[in-house]
């Protein structure tokens, strides 16, 4: 870029087609808000300075974009014209060109951006309009041209004659202009259309009638400029998103098996040979070393994953798994918890805030909570930690190579010795010194021929 270049990024409209009491602009795809996808798209094609154009109502958006960005307020939303003009201001020390962009078409990529503003410049046209071809222009202001194929105006649907609504090259509300000419042009013109509005497009006319060159630049990809007004375009744009991250991943070696029911958000990090199995939700910022294997049937969210690791029909979140771990199948694995390496937690265990050391296994139906499980521990099937006691939460620790039988009840706080087994069926409720056996269960006792006797025994009546 040899000039520079500011950007104005419109989001003050209502968005009422999204029937929703959530801005339209913080609607999430893939696990982004719209806004930030426009506003992370702009800063990666190389444009630092933003104005985004906020409604009255925009508490919200501030929290989400912070002070990446500058903020004019449009207090009345009289058109996309009149919502530039309120960017004017903060840009009055910016010489150069400004990009516009619609904060509700989250999908155009930064490579598509940086295209736009060279063809802006090579042009040396006073405005360009990053336009596309579509089948279904409805809705969209379309591209008139001349005979000479010069770009003479832009027509907004409910303005245009049944033969212009015909064309099928649209305008994706985003363009390049030469400040100067944006600002001056802006000022003059009318909200005399069929929606009473300040068109931005009608700067279009303006550039041409006073002398300028107005240049389109047509995107080969007309996915890429969907813009989201109800929530069947959102369902779109997610689906686009999807598979273009999906797409990504597959080219850098990552198999996904089946790509249209497993979705990866924008932030992750997959390292190759990974395999993602079907049904598949991949959230927040989550990183899986090589060689793992993910699903079928896994939500993670913030799950750091190791290498050579399984992740099978199981919901991890915030938490970090390490190498050569099976988890699952059926197993939540909530935040806090650290699992070494070579462990093996589930089927249908818990595990919460609970670190579990290298070698260790929690094979069957446990619940382990607050606990600390050291190295080469055996956990047998269906034991609980009672960590909480209607008030607080309470820790459990189980030192190096300890054997719990199954079915063990530990009544935190409670620590348990290293090299100790304990008898299956206890309930823990002191502490277990180092290489004991404890056993906290009722004895047995056996009635010979008790049995015998209750047979013998004539059955009660039904009263029916
Ligand atoms: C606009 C374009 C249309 C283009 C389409 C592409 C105009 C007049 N029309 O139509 O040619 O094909 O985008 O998606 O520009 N906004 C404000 N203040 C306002 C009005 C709108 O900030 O007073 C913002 C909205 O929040 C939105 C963007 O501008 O982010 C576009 O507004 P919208 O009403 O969605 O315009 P479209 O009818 O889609
Ligand atoms: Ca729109």
């Amino acid at each position: 870029m040899s000039v520079n270049t500011s950007a104005i990024i419109l989001a003050a409209g209502k968005g009422t087609r999204m029937k929703s009491d959530l801005p339209k602009v913080l609607h999430q795809v893939m696990g982004k808000p719209i806004i930030r996808w426009v506003v992370d798209n702009t800063k990666a094609a190389g444009v630092q300075d933003i104005v985004v154009i906020v409604g009255q109502d925009s508490a919200a958006i501030k929290e989400e974009l912070g002070s990446d960005v500058m903020y004019a307020v449009q207090e009345k939303q009289l058109g996309t014209g009149h919502a530039v003009l309120q960017g004017e201001k903060l840009l009055s020390r910016f010489e150069g060109n400004v990009l516009i962009l619609c904060g509700d078409v989250p999908l155009l990529s930064p490579e598509t951006l940086k295209e736009l503003i060279c063809a802006h410049e090579k042009g040396m046209a006073q405005g360009t309009v990053l336009s596309t071809l579509v089948c279904n222009p409805k809705g969209y202001g379309r591209i008139v041209r001349d005979k000479g194929h010069r770009v003479m105006r832009i027509v907004e649907e409910a303005d245009a004659s049944s033969c212009e609504k015909e064309i099928r090259e649209i305008n994706t509300g985003t363009y390049c202009f030469e400040k100067s000419a944006l600002f001056t042009n802006l000022k003059n013109i009318a909200d005399d259309n069929n929606q009473g509005e300040y068109y931005l497009t009608d700067v279009i006319e303006g550039i041409n009638g006073s002398g300028g060159k107005v240049e389109t630049l047509e995107t080969a990809d007309p996915d890429e400029t969907i813009g989201i007004n109800n929530r069947i375009q959102l369902a779109e744009a997610t689906k686009y998103m999807k598979l273009k991250i999906l797409q990504a991943h597959m080219l850098s070696g990552v198999t996904v098996i089946d790509p249209q029911t497993t979705f990866v958000d924008p932030e992750c990090s997959i390292d190759r040979d990974v395999i993602l199995q079907p049904f598949t939700i991949i959230k927040g910022k989550c990183q899986i070393g090589r060689n793992s294997m993910i699903g079928p049937g896994t939500r993670m969210e913030q799950a750091i994953i190791g290498e050579e690791t399984v992740i099978d029909n199981s919901t991890l979140i915030d938490c970090k798994i390490g190498n050569n771990v099976v988890v699952g199948p059926y197993s939540f694995i909530r935040p806090g918890t650290v699992i070494g390496n070579n462990v093996k937690v589930g089927a249908f265990c818990e595990v919460k805030n609970t670190t579990v050391s290298n070698n260790s296994k929690v094979p069957h139906l446990s619940y382990m909570g607050d606990a600390i499980i050291g190295e080469n521990v055996n956990i047998g099937a269906g034991t609980i930690t009672c960590n909480y006691d209607g008030y607080e939460k309470h820790k459990t620790n189980i030192g190096d190579d300890v054997f719990i039988g199954s079915n063990t009840n530990f009544v935190s706080p409670v620590n348990v010795g290293r090299g100790a087994v304990i008898g299956a069926g206890s309930t823990i409720t002191k502490d277990v010194p180092d290489n004991s056996l404890a056993v906290a269960r009722e004895k047995q006792t056996n009635k010979k021929d008790w049995a015998i006797k209750r047979r013998k025994k004539p059955k009660q009546q039904d009263n029916k």
